[in-house]
């Protein structure tokens, strides 16, 4: 089999995300990475590039590359937009009505109304558009979601979900440049924490128990006085099969490093996974006993089993979490190409309608905590 041609925008030297995507798409082989616009600084992008192997098809901006890639005969297979939040939409919407699949980073896009445009232009183009929630792509949360499917816990009751961290609670960094712009709205929207991280929660909530979020109240503080946006907010919700859910994000926790955890708790059992051990999924049946589910095990699920890659007892972390979508996404690529039906247990790559949620639950947060926490639809118009 040939390699499936693989673009990155942004992602440029010393950017956060950059690396674990070149990492993810690279892991199994199914990718090559073909081209780039890696730097919003023309030339530092190209020389980068160049660096990484790109060529001539390193471009000095997206724009060059959208026209460079079109016109050629062996265009990319899939590019993803790796940019700061405000450049997603414009991108990914010129990507997918020019005939590319996407995998685009979250925030999707900086509003709801801009979510429906890239949800409609994708199902117009019938191109692939992905959001990565990478953190779905670990085997357990993956193996998480099949033992909810086929009924191990029973109906689920609650979901507790969290993604609190500490990076963003000294006062007296609060003026950095680097951690300013998150808390202005004119830059981050009207979200800071929640659109950051807590979606990746509530996200996480949805995949795990199969059912989307309808409504939400949501309490949100600055706890550092200067802040405009909130930088801790609590969150309760209520999903369109009967689960309540909690869901705490913070920027403020110290101690707390990385902070992305989840708890279903079902009629018959209960599951935590936390992503800083992602290699160990806790299972407690009603009545019996706690349980360790190890990643690497035989014949957890399909979904488990075809996410693994490293012997049990050997860690897999984040980048081979990111991995997982572009095995998704390379079955769904090279299905399409082949005629055939795709790998049901790899159809679990986040889509653009996810991202769009995601942003009708970030203006619900943000406007039910303006209301002191008034209960408020949290769909997008287009699914109400
Ligand atoms: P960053 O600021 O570290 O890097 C951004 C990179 O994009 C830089 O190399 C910059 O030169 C480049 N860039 C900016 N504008 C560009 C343009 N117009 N054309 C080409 N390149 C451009 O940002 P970071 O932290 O890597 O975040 C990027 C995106 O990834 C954000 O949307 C963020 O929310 C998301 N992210 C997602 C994570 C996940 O778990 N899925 C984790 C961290 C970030």
């Amino acid at each position: 089999m040939t390699k499936l041609k693989w673009g990155m925008i942004g992602g440029g030297e010393g950017s956060q995300i950059g690396p674990a995507h070149r990492l993810g798409s690279g892991l199994d082989g199914l990718f090559e990475f073909t081209a780039g616009a890696l730097d919003h600084r023309a030339a530092e992008g190209i020389e980068y590039g160049q660096r990484l192997g790109l060529g001539n098809r390193a471009y000095g901006s997206w724009q060059d590359m959208l026209a460079g890639e079109s016109a050629r005969e062996d265009r990319i297979d899939l590019v993803t937009v790796a940019t700061p939040n405000s450049t997603h939409f414009e991108i990914t919407k010129a990507f997918l009505e020019a005939g590319f699949h996407v995998l685009c980073e979250k925030p999707m896009t900086m509003t709801v109304a801009e979510g429906e445009e890239i949800v409609r232009v994708a199902e117009k183009s019938g191109k692939i558009c992905a959001v990565n929630y990478g953190y779905t792509g670990y085997s357990l949360v993956r193996h998480m979601k099949a033992m909810i499917a086929r009924g191990d816990i029973g109906k689920v009751r609650l979901v507790n979900a969290e993604f609190a961290h500490g990076h963003h609670a000294d006062a007296a960094d609060a003026d950095n440049p680097r951690v300013r712009w998150r808390y202005d709205p004119a830059q981050a929207g009207v979200s800071a924490q929640f659109a950051d991280c807590g979606i990746h929660a509530m996200h996480m909530a949805s995949f795990v128990t199969g059912q989307e979020v309808t409504k939400l109240s949501a309490d949100t503080v600055s706890c550092l006085e200067m802040r405009v946006l909130e930088d801790d907010a609590m969150v309760n919700f209520r999903m369109d099969g009967g689960t309540v859910g909690r869901l705490w994000t913070s920027s403020i926790a110290i101690g707390r490093q990385h902070g992305l955890g989840i708890q279903v708790f079902g009629e018959t059992g209960g599951l935590r996974w936390s992503q800083e051990q992602p290699n160990q999924l806790y299972y407690m049946p009603l009545g019996g006993r706690l349980q360790v589910i190890e990643r690497g095990e035989a014949n957890l699920s399909p979904e488990a089993d075809r996410t693994t890659r490293v012997t049990i007892g050997h860690a897999e972390g984040m980048p081979l979490a990111f991995a997982n979508i572009y095995k998704d996404l390379a079955e769904a690529i090279s299905a399409r190409k082949e005629g055939r039906e795709m790998d049901p247990a790899a159809n679990l790559y986040p889509r653009a309608e996810d991202g769009l949620r995601s942003m009708a639950a970030v203006v619900a947060v943000a406007e039910s905590g303006k209301q002191d926490g008034a209960w408020l639809d949290a769909r997008p118009p287009m699914f109400q």
